[in-house]
């Protein structure tokens, strides 16, 4: 079981509560489309996808990059259990979506670049820090039931 300090939930449950979702959800997902093109590859029926402006602009991207932050929420939530609630997600991307487990650190940096952005000085060191070990075990989890 992953263990966390006082610092680590105080920061993980500050950082979403003041999360604008709609907002740092299509900015990191469009991130992560243009940074790494071929994560475009699972997202065939969303359309235009040409260019950085497209993908940006694209309402298909924008509403599961919200989709997708909304999908932290439940290790938020349950920070001791992380691995538990990302069983079904785990199992959905790897055998129904055929998702390369190695796209969903992809993600997480690139949400990590955003946040980062949007925090500015607050985005100390140690706040990254704890910011990137859930997100490490939000990854793990989510690559769980990969054989
Ligand atoms: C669907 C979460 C990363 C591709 C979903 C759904 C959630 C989710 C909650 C909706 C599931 C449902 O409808 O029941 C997450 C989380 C991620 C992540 C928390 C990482 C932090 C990724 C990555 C990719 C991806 C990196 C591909 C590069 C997809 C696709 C769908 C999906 C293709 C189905 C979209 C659709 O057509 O509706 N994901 N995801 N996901 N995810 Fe992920």
């Amino acid at each position: 079981m992953v263990e966390w300090t006082d610092f680590e939930r105080a920061t993980i449950a500050d950082i979403f509560s003041k999360m604008e979702y709609e907002v740092i959800g299509p900015a990191a997902l469009s991130r992560c489309l243009v940074v790494y093109p071929w994560t475009q590859r699972y997202f065939g029926n969303f359309g235009n996808l040409y260019n950085a402006a497209a993908i940006i602009g694209n309402p298909m991207v924008a509403k599961h990059g919200t989709t997708i932050l909304h999908g932290l929420d439940r290790a938020v939530k349950n920070m001791d259990n992380i691995k538990s609630e990302y069983a079904e997600l785990s199992v959905l991307h790897s055998e129904k979506l055929h998702v390369d487990p190695d796209n969903f650190k992809l993600l997480s940096d690139c949400l990590t670049i955003v946040v980062s952005a949007k925090l500015g000085k607050e985005f100390n060191g140690e706040v990254q820090a704890a910011f990137q070990k859930f997100l490490a075990v939000v990854v793990t989890s989510l690559g769980r039931q990969y054989h």
